[in-house]
């Protein structure tokens, strides 16, 4: 691994933040639920469904809809932003379908649709990452039929240095040498990548070396994942 940058928190540039807190059925009302946690970043997903998709024309039939719905709250990050969907917004909730859709098993609900919120109550960069592990939980919570669940998190250079999980200095703040560039990934277990943003500059091996580093923490944060579902069916259920 490349050498020079030092981080602001003395984390190791292999090392996630922490803590790392996972935890379902955080929102009673829902289908499923589940809060995702990694530093400063907290995501909430809930999820609906499946149920009938209005309106109508918008039903497919060979295939059901995975809807996702991304939003950072108001006071999550220092500066207020301005409530309502918003180009980012929009772009990460797209984001969002397309990294969960190769697991979620949606020939099973033909016709119908699943909905599922993501809200961002605390944003410390990785919002979007957070945001799918939370959806994966959620969407396992509420039963609906998946292969397996998905891990994300984002690898990032710094300079010349990878560094991996960028709370917000370093993802948007830090302008040195080469600048930042963030690289959110999306896995399975199995290490089957369904999501990966790219923008900025970087070598093929260093493109390698971000995707063992992203490997090996997705599968640390697929065990909290697994573990959360656990402990729920251990407890009686849904809670
Ligand atoms: O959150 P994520 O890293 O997935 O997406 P980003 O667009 O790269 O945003 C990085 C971070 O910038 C967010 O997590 C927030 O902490 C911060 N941000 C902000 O302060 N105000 C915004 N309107 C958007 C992002």
């Amino acid at each position: 691994m490349t050498k020079g940058y030092v981080r602001t928190d003395k984390r190791k540039n292999d090392e996630l933040r922490s803590p790392i807190l996972a935890k379902v059925g955080v929102v009673p009302n829902a289908d499923g639920s589940a809060q995702f946690q990694i530093g400063k970043t907290i995501a909430i997903a809930a999820v609906y469904g499946p149920k009938k998709m209005h309106p109508q024309h918008s039903q497919n039939p060979e295939k059901g809809t995975l809807r996702c719905t991304y939003n950072m709250n108001s006071f999550s990050v220092e500066d207020r932003i301005r409530p309502g969907p918003s180009r980012r917004s929009t772009e990460i909730s797209k984001i969002t379908e397309w990294a969960l859709e190769p697991v979620v098993m949606l020939n099973k609900w033909k016709n119908q649709v699943v909905d599922v919120h993501i809200n961002i109550i605390q944003a410390d960069a990785g919002t979007r990452c957070a945001g799918i592990n939370a959806a994966a939980m959620a969407l396992a919570h509420a039963g609906i039929p998946m292969k397996d669940i998905v891990s994300s998190i984002s690898v990032g250079k710094i300079d010349k240095t990878l560094v991996l999980d960028l709370d917000k200095y370093e993802d948007s703040i830090f302008e040195d040498g080469e600048g930042s560039t963030d690289i959110p990934v999306t896995m399975t277990p199995s290490g089957e990548i369904t999501h990966l943003q790219l923008d900025g500059r970087i070598n093929k091996e260093q493109l390698k070396e971000v995707l063992e580093m992203a490997q090996k923490s997705c599968k640390e944060i697929y065990e909290i994942q697994k573990k959360a579902l656990k402990d729920a069916i251990d407890l009686g259920g849904k809670n």
